[in-house]
């Protein structure tokens, strides 16, 4: 179970096997995302190049997966908010260094708890190109059938590259039997769609929430099941980072 942005060389052979069963629509099976769709979406960046996503959670904060840095030390990254063409240096971004991580019992053998809280440089200003997506709160659940929203920057096919503007899928919550109890997963029914390489730590959006963070995909991309996250079991520890105790009642 590799994480999304390990998958790519792997993903190019096993994309020409699978061409001829299905065709490969364009993320994998959505369109493009309109600007100020997904104004909380962050691009995680190294080197200028796009690698993960995240999202702004608060001034100071953004979600991503852990998995995003296995092999890339934090402290050289940089999160670019209010981006929608990567290919432009638009004048509605805001661009920061992490000032510091937190992180809750990540386990990359398992891939379980992979979620990372980036503490931004400094504090980012809420304008119409960046702006805070809510949380769910602690142990709040999404059935089975709930019909979610995930956009990123990443890949339109297996091995392919980087999308230009985020795109963005519906996904339908899959029953738990398909899932581990510490993600939420999502599948796309009558067609291929989901997230593939570039869209880790992209938040999967269901009622207006941030329920997940794209953590892998056990199969080529479009395939399902995608694995997320599932946030609302870190919604305690992530307002303890947030707020942390003795500060007062921000
Ligand atoms: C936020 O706005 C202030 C005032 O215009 C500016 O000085 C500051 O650099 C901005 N911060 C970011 C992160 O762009
Ligand atoms: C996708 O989901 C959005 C928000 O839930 C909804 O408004 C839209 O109609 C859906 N689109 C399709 C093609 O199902």
């Amino acid at each position: 179970m590799p994480p999304l942005r390990l998958l790519a060389l792997l993903a190019g052979l096993l994309v020409s096997a699978r061409a001829g069963l299905a065709p490969l629509v364009d993320i994998v099976g959505g369109r493009k995302a309109r600007r100020l769709e997904f104004p909380f979406l962050a691009s995680i960046q190294n080197e200028g190049r796009h690698f993960c996503g995240g999202a702004l959670i608060h001034t100071r904060f953004v979600l991503t997966a852990a998995s995003c840095f296995r092999n890339l030390n934090p402290g050289v990254a940089m999160v670019v908010l209010g981006a929608y063409d990567l290919r432009r240096r638009e004048r509605s971004r805001q661009t920061f260094s992490i000032g510091s991580i937190s992180e809750n019992r990540y386990d990359p053998q398992e891939n379980l708890n992979d979620l990372l809280l980036l503490q931004l440089d400094r504090e980012a200003n809420l304008t119409s190109n960046v702006v805070l997506v809510p949380l769910p709160p602690q142990n709040a659940m999404v059935e089975a059938g709930t019909s979610c929203q995930v956009a990123g920057w990443g890949n339109r096919k297996n091995g392919g590259r980087l999308s230009r503007f985020p795109r963005v899928v519906n996904v339908t919550v899959t029953p738990e039997n398909r899932c581990r109890p510490n993600n939420l997963c999502t599948g796309v029914l009558t067609r291929r769609g989901g997230i593939c390489q570039g869209d880790g730590g992209t938040p999967l959006i269901c009622n207006g929430l941030a329920h997940g963070v794209a953590s892998f995909s056990p199969n080529p991309c479009g395939k399902g099941p995608d694995f997320f996250t599932r946030v609302a079991l870190f919604r305690d520890w992530i307002d303890s980072v947030l707020n942390p105790p003795g500060q007062g009642l921000a």
